[in-house]
């Protein structure tokens, strides 16, 4: 038996990185997919690779920190597949500045990125789980939750590292509002990963810095787009029912 067979879920951000590969760990075990995303070509691209796995795969092209948008790309599951067990709040992202120098819209860009779609996509979700009883939310925080040194000594990340520190007081509070209605909300928070985007700034960094990702983890490599997605399936199965307001670092001993 796979472990999300029979269960719906949602990812946003569903088209590239990490969001592309939990999407694919999902259709691998079994789960009927809702993805999202802006970036209309590569979300067909990654709904395809998912449908090679023998899932069946709707797409959704809009901008999850607008609320038209996320409330639609839920609905499109419940109207598609008539339930949703999953819901997987991935977008995010950062424009980084040393704080002195950091313009306000890209405080407020990041912010918005970070944790107005999480908000919305979550609320739009969970009416329908607490009517089911069951549920499972999860949340990309990140290792910059508490700070990151190759960011903040050379680029400057308060703005991320607030917001994934949000993610992370989002999903304790949310668990606990949610715990009684058996729905579990849970973060993984990444360290440094070798996506297409992230990873060719985190390779420059390696190669030209001293507090760099590799220097500065213990594992002292980068890590992969689906080490990272495993934990979500982790999280999104049966297997993780006793955890909730949990958050996950897949970050190799930061
Ligand atoms: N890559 C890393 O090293 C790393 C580390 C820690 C945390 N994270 C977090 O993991 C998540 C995914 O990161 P990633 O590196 O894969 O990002 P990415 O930029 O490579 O991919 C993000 C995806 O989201 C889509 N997207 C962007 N804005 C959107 C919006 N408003 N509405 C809908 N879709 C949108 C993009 O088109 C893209 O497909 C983010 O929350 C990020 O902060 C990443």
């Amino acid at each position: 038996m796979a472990r999300v067979q029979g269960k719906v879920a949602v990812v946003t951000g569903a088209a590239k990185g990490l969001g592309e590969a939990i999407a694919l760990r999902l259709a691998e075990e079994g789960a009927t997919l809702m993805l999202g995303d802006i970036d209309d070509e590569a979300l067909t691209a990654s709904a395809e690779n998912c449908r090679a796995q023998g899932a069946t795969v709707e797409t959704l092209v809009g901008d999850v920190t607008e609320e038209g948008p996320a409330t639609a790309l839920v609905q499109g599951a419940l109207d598609q597949f008539g339930q949703l067990d999953i819901l997987v709040n991935n977008v995010g992202g950062s424009r980084n500045s040393k704080i002195w120098e950091m313009p306000v819209k890209d405080w407020d860009y990041t912010v918005k990125l970070n944790l107005r779609g999480t908000f919305l996509c979550t609320r739009a979700a969970v009416p329908h789980m607490m009517e089911r009883k069951a549920g499972k939310i999860i949340c990309l925080s990140s290792g910059a939750r508490e700070g990151t040194p190759w960011t903040a000594y050379y680029q400057g990340g308060a703005a991320y590292s607030a917001c994934k520190a949000g993610v992370h007081g989002f999903i304790r509070d949310v668990a606990l509002e949610l715990a009684e209605y058996n729905i579990n909300v849970n973060a993984v928070a990444p360290g440094p990963i070798d996506t297409v985007k992230a990873g060719a700034n985190l390779r420059e960094l390696n190669e030209t810095v001293e507090y760099s990702p590799n220097h500065m983890t213990p594992l002292g490599r980068l890590g992969t787009p689906r080490e990272v997605a495993d934990a979500a399936l982790f999280l999104a199965s049966d297997e993780s029912s006793y955890i909730t307001g949990h958050t996950i670092a897949v970050a190799g001993g930061r």
